[in-house]
């Protein structure tokens, strides 16, 4: 079996990080995204992986390299614009060939891993094997059918009265037979090869489609809200390991990671946090579930429920929730507010 990531896309929603950044390499648990997702691949035992770049191919590029550091084989396919996840299956056939193969989208973060899935998948080998969630507003989603025995029966996308909340999530296992569908279909009024009407496309011709349950946690991290809903999820379950120097006046509770060359002074940290390598912490109070990147300086701050990105600084500050400071970004007080904010940022600050 190979894999295809789709780490193209333009990334609207999680705008302004993703104006200057691929929204694959969002650090979660100061780790990006596609890490997570290249480690669940190769979790099945797969070693050859496509990655679908786009306008930030360079980036995604610099990160995986040929692969070797995941164990892997890395091919980039490069899709000159977004024009669907199907059209990503489209431009991926010689890649592909006629192996079977497991679609990851490269922002969709499932921490419990799908090997049981890849086992079923292989042990029965039906044409094409989705995955679904039980959603709460499945009308955002593709939603999906199923009779008594877990076939698809029907596929809808965004329906205005949903008939299950089986959410479409962002794995899908395929046998070849899903390259005549993805040729075959027609762009969807937003002019993309959607993904949904190829595995419709099967399900029309009688294929046999299965749908798994996705039990785990599982996040799209296309938004801010999704980046901090999952990064708090994470820290849950981070090991503590103090490798960074963390002075005697601290105060540090629950699960805390210090990186080296990071330093802690006078402060309160309150796990689960992590505090990336060469970061400064003074007299600060951070945490609970908070990630700082590298090189960040928070002095007189305090930050909560939130990620910093490498290089930020916070001062001054106290109180900051649910946020997300961008690389070199600079937040602090002073008597008289002015704001230096790129486009499309998002400030709420008190009236
Ligand atoms: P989406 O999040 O559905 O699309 P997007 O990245 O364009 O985001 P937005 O809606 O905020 O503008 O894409 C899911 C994943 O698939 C994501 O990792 C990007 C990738 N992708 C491609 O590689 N090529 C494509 O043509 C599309 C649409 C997405």
């Amino acid at each position: 079996m190979k894999a295809l990531v789709l780490s193209g896309g333009s990334g609207m929603r999680l705008r302004p990080f993703s104006h200057s950044m691929a929204k694959q390499l969002m650090p979660i648990a100061n780790r990006p995204v596609l890490e997570y997702v290249l480690a669940n691949i190769r979790a099945l035992g797969v070693t050859e992986i496509g990655i679908i770049v786009g306008d930030r191919a360079q980036e995604i590029i610099d990160f995986a390299g040929d692969g070797s550091r995941f164990g892997a084989r890395v091919t980039y396919i490069h899709q000159e614009r977004p024009l669907g996840l199907a059209h990503c299956v489209l431009l991926a056939r010689p890649f592909l060939g006629d192996d079977d193969f497991v679609m990851y989208l490269g922002d969709n973060m499932l921490p419990q891993g799908v090997a049981d899935i890849a086992e079923d998948f292989a042990a029965r080998r039906p044409d094409a094997q989705v995955l679904v969630h039980k959603v709460a507003d499945p009308r955002a989603f593709g939603v999906v059918e199923l009779d008594v025995e877990g076939r698809v029966e029907r596929l809808v996308e965004k329906p205005e009265e949903p008939r299950s909340d089986l959410g479409l999530i962002g794995v899908y296992f395929f046998t070849p037979a899903v390259h005549e569908a993805v040729a075959s279909i027609e762009p969807s009024a937003r002019g993309e090869l959607e993904i949904t009407d190829a595995v419709q496309w099967l399900v029309a011709r009688g294929a046999d489609v299965r749908a798994s349950e996705y039990g785990g946690y599982w996040k799209d991290t296309g938004r801010a809200e999704d980046v901090l809903d999952c990064n708090r999820r994470l820290l849950e379950s981070l090991e503590p390991r103090i490798a960074g120097e963390v002075g005697a006046d601290c105060v540090v509770d629950g699960a805390v990671v210090v990186e080296a060359g990071a330093r802690v002074v006078r402060s309160r940290i309150e796990g689960p946090v992590i505090v990336g390598a060469d970061s400064i912490i003074e007299d600060s109070h951070i945490g609970p579930r908070t990630s700082i990147g590298r090189g960040c300086v928070l002095r007189r701050a305090g930050v909560a429920g939130s990620i910093v990105l490498d290089n930020a600084s916070v001062s001054g500050l106290a109180g900051l929730h649910d946020s997300i400071i961008g690389r070199n970004a600079s937040v602090s007080a002073s008597a008289r507010p002015r704001l230096v904010i790129g486009d499309d940022a998002r400030v709420e600050i008190p009236a």
